[in-house]
């Protein structure tokens, strides 16, 4: 039994067929490889001569232990040892600050006006505690990178926990589009409105020309605009899910790509990780061997499921993947896998 698969393309007929493609997602269950396998994508653009950056947004980075170098600091800075790699440790930290400081000062400018007889602290001290802010925050930095840094790279890969809240956050594109343009017309009215009510006319514009809610709304509508020109143009961006051969990690990417059906994202495919060989398992122990039996049943699923989706299948190493050289070796087997080959090593 080889588990061979119908149809379908490898990572690397895929890539090369979808040459325009600039950015990538790696996502899916936690744990399953999303970072090594965004670290194998950039490394095989970077091998090809391409000019790679990898763009780390997760509030705990991995990059500087996946690489085995110091990549901190939140500045790009070039990966020794891979030729044309640069990484990023985006901080985010700064950016939730910013966050929270934002919302206190409208939460307070609003519940001025709206003459709410409330002491604003607690109010703000309970909006802060928002763990939105760190997903909103990743999020932003993904769309700044890609604005800021897009020109100067051929290939940028993000390494995203947040990605499903970008894909989510598409996806309400929509209704938030709606939304916010109910509330800017709503809040023009009002703008309005006051300066008709208001005996001094010239102050009340005055005001209203400061109007953060505004300010805020309007640019909330321009970035969301960007980012599903960007992420939701299949040309520009895709994304590729990252599973185990087991069932929730499975399960997990099944549901990401309904989420993304409903929009215009493209799925560049599945890439099955953490598959133990043959030839390894039946050297092993008896454990090895029943979790080789166990996985065979798993990757029957995967193929019946997911099968003309698969571009890759990564072997279980017989360790944690750290440094160059085996960030490498992900690159090599990543690009080497067929659709032939089938899902078994
Ligand atoms: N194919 C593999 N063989 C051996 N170890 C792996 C493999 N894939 C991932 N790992 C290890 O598993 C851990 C999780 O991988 P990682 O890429 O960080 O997952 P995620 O980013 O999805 O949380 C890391 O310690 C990594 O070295
Ligand atoms: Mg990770």
């Amino acid at each position: 039994m080889t588990l061979q698969l119908e149809k379908g393309m490898s990572f690397k007929d895929y890539v090369e067929t979808h040459e325009s493609i600039k950015f990538f997602f790696t996502g899916g269950k936690g744990g399953v490889g999303k970072t090594i396998a965004a670290a194998g994508i950039a490394t095989y653009f970077a091998n090809q001569g391409m000019k790679v950056l990898i763009a780390s947004l997760n509030p705990v980075h991995s990059l500087t232990s996946l690489f085995n170098q110091d990549l901190t600091g939140g500045v790009i800075k070039p990966v020794h040892g891979i030729d044309n790699l640069d990484a990023i440790e985006v901080d985010i930290r700064d950016r939730v600050e910013a966050y929270k400081k934002q919302l206190a000062d409208r939460l307070r400018w609003f519940l001025k006006w709206a003459d709410i007889p409330v002491k604003a602290t607690e109010f703000i001290d309970i909006a802060a505690t928002n763990p939105a802010f760190e997903e909103s925050a990743m999020f932003d930095a993904t769309i700044d990178i890609m604005l800021e840094q897009g020109a100067k790279y051929d290939k940028i890969v993000f390494d995203c926990a947040a990605v499903a809240n970008a894909v989510r956050l598409l996806g309400l594109n929509k209704i938030y589009g709606l939304w916010l343009q109910r509330m800017i017309k709503s809040r023009q009215e009002a703008l309005s409105l006051r300066v008709k009510l208001s005996f001094r006319k010239e102050k009340a514009m005055e005001e209203i020309k400061k109007d953060p809610m505004m300010a805020d709304l309007l640019n909330l509508n321009e970035r969301i605009k960007k980012a599903s020109s960007i992420l939701g143009d299949p040309t520009k961006t895709a994304f590729f899910f990252v599973t185990l051969p087991l069932a929730l990690p499975i399960s997990v990417v099944q549901r990401f790509i309904e989420m993304v059906k409903g929009f215009n994202i493209a799925i560049g495919g599945v890439i099955v990780n953490g598959v133990l060989r043959r030839d390894v398992a039946e050297k092993g122990t008896e454990y090895m061997r029943n979790k080789y039996e166990e996985q065979k049943h798993y990757l029957e699923i995967i193929k019946e499921r997911l099968g003309p989706l698969v571009r890759a299948v990564i072997p279980l190493y017989e360790r944690e993947i750290i440094g160059v050289d085996m960030v490498k070796q992900v690159a090599d087997d990543l690009a080497s896998w067929t659709p032939e080959k089938g899902l078994l090593l």
